[in-house]
């Protein structure tokens, strides 16, 4: 998400920087904007929207047609060095004022930035204290300011000194007026990239945005430095020494280059999904000696369990909300999937009643709303027709509303009571993956919370779900390591026309999910039965044709499970198992299993955020395998904005 770009050089910088963030605009933005050096010192330009709102603003400002040199030359905008950026918005909506660049106060540090700043609270409040007057809501304002406070006649002295205060990731950028012939980046979990042309030096958070220049690249590992200059680019470690870089030669080209390598978006989001993970739950994990939230009844949304905490003060979240009578859960298509997990998982953890709705069903029923009744809405997009119908109409009823979205300022984020981010990133391909598997993530945390503040887990057993949640990331990007396993299972089976997922509980929720993707790219027959169900009628449609993909997480019902994949194979249907790895019991799969996918071991109850993976990765390759464009499948649209 958001998009980089930095240039050094002796051409006009406004026009290298504009057509290196639109090969970076696959990437989803909100905004976009440039900051230049250049003879009246730091002059910034941002505009909400598309690339095009900026470039325009900009032609208007220097009277050209065009963004050419000559039309900069005589302009405040004429400069030889600036960075640029397209924001995806995470702190603060879209908006002129939250674009990047951002400036410190005195008006001479630029930076832009990508990633979130976990801390960014409590160094605003540090720093307001200091009589820092801020204009933006964003978390990148702040590093801006920390890099301001630290400068002390050395840039690079201050990036790091500021860099070292910050929790979370980030890929920053850096120019300031007081060291005109030079840029900092510096990056942490976000990725960074840099080339060297003639006479010339770039910086970019993806290879698109240099392929014009150079095919040499260097990438910025974790915690380095790089300075660029007009000729040669310095590389530092954490700690201020020079370290030696060999560059890497790109093959690909500049459509191969926007997935990052991947052939599809779709796969690439696949991959994303343990960072987005990551990103989703860590800056609501805090431990008990991080300090800085109350561990009273919860009144801040955080509750000690010796070790560790939830928190969701960030979002607003009290005690009064887990006052709540009942649940109610709506969204659409794969969101309305998060939601069934969502009530086994509230009623699990938080003993609570929960009620879960499509929400294009529940705006046309008559609902009966309570006043103690709180609505929780999942949208990717937060643009969903019917989902924000049903949002109005549980407000109108007088319910409180708790969203669940990926996209900062959307009309869901707007109208909701309180916002929970997922954090993954644009998604861009129309199959939705790490989208659905942060919202799991976000749904989890919110359940686990109501368990907290209503009594119903002790901090024993939330330590555990925590640290469960924690080893969520690896054990998702271990899964997608052995993705050949699934790719050689879908070159025997993509031509299958019948393919059913079963499970129970929390596993028949992860069947909803799987036969969707397949149904949306592959445009293969697919359905989803909770196990027991297939003797009340679905086991009639089982035959030699059919495959059954098996998901048996939930170990208490193993033998339940055991005995419906006996009935379907009897019928002669082949049939694969996804389940535990190193789990004595689910060793009993192997005999009645043609094929088996292992997933790490998690809690029961949080096993579709990884057991949906296999599934996402099987129904990707069997559409390549049909010869279809998995990222744009015939009829549907990626935000479905009418009814
Ligand atoms: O943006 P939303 O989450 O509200 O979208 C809801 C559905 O349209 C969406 O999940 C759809 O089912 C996806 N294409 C699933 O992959």
């Amino acid at each position: 998400m958001c998009g980089i770009v930095g240039y050094v050089g002796n051409e006009e910088a406004v026009p290298v920087l504009i057509e290196g963030l639109r090969k970076l605009e696959y990437r989803g933005y909100d905004s976009a904007g440039v900051a230049v050096l250049g003879k009246p010192g730091l002059v910034v330009r941002k505009a909400k929207g598309a690339l095009k709102n900026l470039e325009e603003k900009i032609k208007v400002e220097t009277g050209g047609s065009t963004l050419t040199a000559g039309s900069l030359a005589n302009s405040v905008l004429s400069g030889t060095m600036g960075i640029g950026h397209t924001r995806w918005a995470t702190h603060g909506e879209p908006s002129d004022t939250n674009a990047h660049p951002q400036v410190d106060v005195s008006g001479k540090i630029a930076v832009v930035h990508n990633g979130i700043i976990e801390n960014y609270a409590r160094l605003r409040d540090w720093l307001i204290e200091r009589g820092v007057q801020f204009t933006s809501e964003t978390d990148t304002e702040i590093i801006a300011n920390l890099i301001s406070y630290h400068y002390k006649g050395d840039l690079l002295q201050a990036v790091l000194d500021a860099v070292g205060r910050l929790d979370g990731s980030w890929a920053l950028v850096v120019i300031s007026v007081d060291d005109p012939d030079r840029i900092i980046a510096v990056r942490k979990e976000n990725p960074l990239v840099l080339g060297q042309g003639a006479g010339e030096t770039l910086v970019g958070s993806d290879v698109p945005a240099l392929l014009e220049y150079t095919r040499e690249v260097y990438y910025l590992e974790d915690r380095e430095i790089a300075v660029l200059y007009r000729d040669h680019v310095d590389f530092y470690n954490d700690e201020g020494k020079s370290i030696q870089k060999k560059t890497t030669h790109i093959e690909w080209d500049a459509a191969a280059a926007e997935k990052g390598g991947y052939e599809h978006f779709m796969l690439k989001e696949i991959h994303e999904q343990p960072k987005a993970l990551t990103d989703t739950l860590r800056p609501r994990i805090i431990t008990a000696d991080a300090g800085g939230v109350n561990d009273t009844a919860g009144n801040k949304g955080a509750v000690t369990n010796n070790a560790k905490k939830i928190s969701l003060e960030e979002i607003g979240f009290d005690a009064s909300w887990a006052q709540a009578n009942r649940v109610m859960i709506t969204a659409c298509g794969t969101a309305w999937h998060a939601g069934v997990i969502g009530k086994y998982a509230f009623e699990h953890f938080a003993r609570i009643p929960v009620d879960v709705d499509t929400a294009s069903e529940f705006r046309y029923r008559d609902p009966i709303f309570n006043p103690k009744d709180i609505f929780i809405i999942i949208s990717q997009s937060g643009e969903t027709a019917d989902t924000l119908a049903a949002m109005r109409m549980a407000k109108k009823g007088g319910a409180r509303i708790i969203a669940i979205t990926n996209v900062v300022g959307s009309t869901l984020a707007r109208e909701a009571d309180l916002v929970m981010y997922t954090w993954a990133g644009p998604e861009i391909a129309v199959a939705s993956t790490k989208a659905f598997t942060t919202q799991l993530m976000c749904i989890n945390l919110i359940a686990l919370q109501f368990g907290v503040l209503r009594g119903t887990i002790d901090p024993v057993h939330l330590n555990k779900y925590i640290n469960a949640l924690e080893a969520i990331p690896a054990q998702a990007e271990k899964i997608l390591s052995g993705k050949e396993n699934i790719q050689r299972f879908a070159s025997l089976q993509f031509n299958k026309n019948k393919v059913f997922f079963m499970g129970r509980l929390f596993d028949y929720a992860a069947s909803l999910e799987s036969a969707l993707k397949l149904k949306e790219i592959c445009y293969t027959h697919s359905e989803a039965f909770a196990a027991g169900e297939l003797k009340h009628g679905p086991i009639a449609l089982v035959d030699t044709s059919t495959l059954v993909v098996a998901i048996c997480t939930q170990t208490k019902l193993f033998d339940k499970m055991e005995s419906s994949i006996t009935q379907v194979k009897a019928r002669g249907a082949s049939i694969a198992v996804i389940t535990w790895e190193d789990d004595a019991e689910s060793g009993r799969f192997d005999r009645i299993a043609d094929e088996k996918f292992r997933i790490p071991r998690t809690e029961d109850a949080l096993s579709p955020i990884l057991s949906v993976i296999p599934a996402q990765l099987f129904a990707y390759y069997c559409s390549v395998l049909r010869g279809l464009d998995p990222d744009k499948p015939r009829n549907l649209a990626k935000s479905v904005t009418v009814e």
